[in-house]
């Protein structure tokens, strides 16, 4: 396999620092239980801001596997910027990817293709992994067809940075999202190959070839399988279903 699946569980507001301290010991001891190899699955959690220095702290004591990232960063460094995280104070905390562009950041945030394009240098400029968001809502879909938005997003967030910058695009169709009604695996491969076809253009055969896409909108233990089975899929960005200990370990054990 070129591309080692990964799959994101993205807590969104959920869980304060004692239920993150609890959720992240419970779920290490379960991927350790079932023998997890992280090596052929990687595994991370994205927990609110507020719970990063203590998923942190536990990950470094153990020694933990399981890796974790921030649910996005400020486009600035420092300043004054009021209610605003620099990576640099991620950086600091061993965060190793920041979510940037979610629909949700987009939706009720305001965040434009340049906003995004600028928290995912900002990213890069700390050698944290930015995960891109791009996707389409029902309206996109009806009036431009499946792809066009979402390559159309990516096209813009990548203008911002360098063709090496090392990064992940995580396809979510905003429809999908925390609907139950996830998108089927081909409708998903269509778009997920579009996006790759997209970045062999913009950043060449080699780094498009090492780039991971993943799907996300809707992931559960039953269809992640459906789903990794696709050549252009390579992992899952999973919301509710990352919040039940069992059904993530199920989700992160997929069988294809
Ligand atoms: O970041 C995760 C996505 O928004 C998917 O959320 O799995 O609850 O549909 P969901």
């Amino acid at each position: 396999e070129q591309r080692t699946p990964f799959i994101a569980g993205n807590w969104k507001m959920n869980l304060d620092h004692l239920q993150a301290i609890a959720f992240v010991q419970k779920l290490s001891w379960s991927l350790s239980d079932a023998k997890h190899d992280f090596s052929q699955v990687e595994v991370a959690v994205f927990p609110p801001f507020t719970d990063l220095r203590s998923v942190q702290t536990l990950i470094s004591a153990d020694k933990l596997e399981l890796g974790f990232g921030s649910q996005d960063v400020s486009q600035h460094d420092s300043g004054a910027y009021t209610g605003e995280i620099s990576g640099n104070f991620l950086a600091r905390l061993d965060v190793q990817y920041a979510i940037v562009g979610h629909s949700e950041r987009r939706q009720f945030h305001g965040e434009t293709d340049a906003v995004v394009g600028a928290k995912a240098a900002a990213a890069v400029r700390h050698s944290i992994v930015p995960i891109i968001c791009v996707g389409e809502t029902a309206e996109d879909l009806a009036e431009h067809g499946p792809s066009a938005v979402p390559v159309a997003q990516l096209r813009e967030v990548l203008s911002s940075l360098s063709a090496d910058a090392d990064i992940v695009v995580a396809y979510e169709p905003v429809w999908a999202i925390g609907s139950g009604k996830a998108a089927t695996a081909e409708q998903a491969e269509q778009v997920c190959s579009a996006l790759r076809e997209t970045l062999v253009e913009l950043l060449g055969e080699e780094r498009a070839t090492a780039t991971r896409i993943l799907y996300g909108g809707s992931v559960k233990s039953e269809n992640i399988a459906r789903f990794m089975r696709e050549p252009n899929i390579d992992g899952a960005l999973v919301g509710g279903a990352s919040l039940a200990i069992e059904e993530f370990s199920r989700i992160i054990q997929f069988k294809k």
